[in-house]
């Protein structure tokens, strides 16, 4: 099975794939969370990456292109992934439909979570994520049992730097000029689902559940 997972900054992606990855014992791959990873681990990669990252910039589609491939290819067993914010450009989509052929493999489901501009800055702002484990928070909507700390592993909860406001701005225009079009890609091949993203976290999990199991 493979399942990618789209929409906007803030649609809820990673929320999603932290129960899907359990549902449907996924390999999860998300871009964004790759370059934190190896900027933590203080990587020359993260470090360069995260130039762009932070201002709201997409880092260029070799190097993007070429992480993805690596762990498709040399990371052990990816038979059954969740994609979560990759593709974000038409050629990244080609490059992923070229690796998918070469593994004799096509997508499952494309999720296309939808949710409009005012709901995403909301979310945005209130987003803080673990230090240690990764897990995601809302100071509204989904507070920690204890201000600052996560419920999971006791880590430190920070707010991402791109997540200030001019940053979530550019972030927003390039998925308008950039990302957007993937959809058409993906259109006419019988495997796009869009998910109402302004709903609880329960109910958008469901339908996508309920999407992937007529697309499988
Ligand atoms: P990435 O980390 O992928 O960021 P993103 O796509 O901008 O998406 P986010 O992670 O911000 O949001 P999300 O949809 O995962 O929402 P979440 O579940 O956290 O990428 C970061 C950067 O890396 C990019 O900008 C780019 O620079 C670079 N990059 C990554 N991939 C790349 C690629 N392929 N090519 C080039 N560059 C790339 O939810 C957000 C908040 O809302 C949370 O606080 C959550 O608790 C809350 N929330 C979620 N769902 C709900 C709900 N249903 N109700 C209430 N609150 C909710
Ligand atoms: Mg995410």
């Amino acid at each position: 099975m493979k399942i990618l997972l789209m929409g906007p900054p803030g649609a809820g992606k990673g929320s999603q794939a932290q129960r899907l990855i359990d549902e449907y014992d996924l390999a999860h791959i998300s871009t964004g969370e790759m370059f934190r990873e190896s900027y933590q681990r203080g990587e020359t990669l993260g470090i360069e990456a995260m130039r762009y990252i932070k201002n709201g910039n997409l880092v260029s589609d070799d190097i993007t292109n070429e992480i993805v491939r690596k762990r498709l290819f040399e990371d052990g067993d990816t038979k059954n992934v969740l994609l979560d914010g990759y593709p974000r450009t038409v050629k990244q989509a080609q490059a992923l439909d070229h690796m998918l052929d070469k593994m004799n493999s096509k997508l499952t489901a494309v999720v296309n979570i939808v949710v409009d501009e005012e709901v995403i800055l909301e979310r945005m702002v209130g987003r803080r994520v673990c230090k240690d484990c990764g897990q995601t928070y809302h100071t509204t909507f989904k507070p920690p049992k204890v201000e600052g700390v996560c419920d999971i592993c006791g880590g430190e909860l920070y707010q991402r730097q791109d997540d200030k406001p001019e940053s979530v701005r550019n972030r927003l225009n390039i998925y308008e000029s950039k990302t957007k079009p993937i959809i058409d890609y993906y259109k006419g091949r019988g495997v796009l689902v869009n998910i109402n993203g302004m709903q609880s976290f329960e109910a958008v999990y469901r339908d996508i559940v309920k999407a992937v199991g007529e697309l499988s």
